[in-house]
């Protein structure tokens, strides 16, 4: 696991240096999702597989820019999906985004995830990573030094509700206008990696992206972008769930599957169970 984490960081600092310095731009290209891939998407895919394809422990790759799983060494122990630059879109303005890996046993799904690792490209180049805790780590003269472990509050005060508000279903509308009664502030940036990092740090909310008329099962991808979170926030002290069972529960049938996900501390996510529970 160790050599892994290494390779991520020599990974990130080459990341770090493409959205620095590299072209926003579209490519001419889709990736199985239907997303048009930007030229930073197929650079920085190319930069992790080829870190990873130098590790005799990693049996399989598979990447949320990529089609197919790759098969690297028949004799290793992990298997890595990974989102290698989330929030791509964000660079042009200037906001922070992230990549995002689960490291798996055996098959790509929930029940095996073993760790996950997401790291943060904003002010600062910051990495977390979750196996039996949860550590922060930030990027500090070429090198990544510990910071801190995260832990989350019972309840928090943060929300993030990601995904089109008109198609929202009316039970999710009146939960996310009920919370911010509740005097929760609205923290959205449309990276999930920077939202979902702000709620762990500062204690606490929610992040939803939930079902919706035109998408039934949600945008974010189950193996690169929604287990790994699920596990850092469990790790972390707080709940992941697609809206009714916790989303490591969740089966995945096809490599590009995607699922309804709500991300929490403890308050928060008893709440989405109750109001999703009253509407089926
Ligand atoms: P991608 O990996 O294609 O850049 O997707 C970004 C994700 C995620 O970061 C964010 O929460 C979500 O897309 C935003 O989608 P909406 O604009 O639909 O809210
Ligand atoms: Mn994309
Ligand atoms: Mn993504
Ligand atoms: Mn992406």
């Amino acid at each position: 696991m160790q050599e892994i984490i290494k390779a991520i960081e020599e990974a990130s600092i080459e990341i770090k240096e493409l959205i620095e310095t590299g072209d926003t731009g579209k490519s001419d290209q889709e990736n199985s999702t239907g997303d048009t891939q930007l030229k930073l998407d197929i650079a920085s895919d190319i930069i992790i597989e080829r870190i990873f394809k130098q590790l005799p422990t990693v049996k399989a790759i598979v990447s949320e820019e990529q089609e197919d799983i790759i098969n690297l060494n028949e004799n290793g122990e992990y298997l890595i999906a990974y989102d290698p630059l989330d929030g791509s879109s964000l660079v042009d303005v200037n906001l922070s985004v992230g990549s995002i890996y689960g490291i798996y046993k055996n098959e790509f799904n929930a029940k095996n995830i073993v760790a996950s690792v997401y790291v943060v490209f904003g002010p600062r180049v910051e990495m977390v990573v979750a196996i039996d805790d949860v550590k922060m780590y930030r990027l500090k003269h070429g090198k990544f030094e510990f910071i801190q472990n995260i832990v989350l509050k019972q309840k928090g005060n943060l929300k993030a509700p990601g995904s089109t508000q008109s198609a929202w279903a009316p039970h999710h509308k009146q939960m996310v206008d009920d919370i911010f009664n509740d005097g929760y502030r609205l923290r959205y940036s449309g990276g999930m990696v920077p939202d979902l990092h702000q709620i762990l740090l500062k204690g606490g909310g929610l992040f939803s992206y939930p079902g919706t008329t035109d998408k039934p099962k949600g945008k974010l991808r189950q193996l690169f972008e929604v287990f790994p979170f699920a596990l850092a926030y469990e790790k972390a002290g707080g709940g992941a769930i697609d809206g009714h069972k916790r989303l490591l529960e969740v089966e995945t049938t096809h490599i590009h599957d995607t699922s309804p996900c709500f991300f929490g501390s403890n308050e928060e996510i008893k709440r989405v169970l109750e109001v999703y529970k009253a509407h089926g």
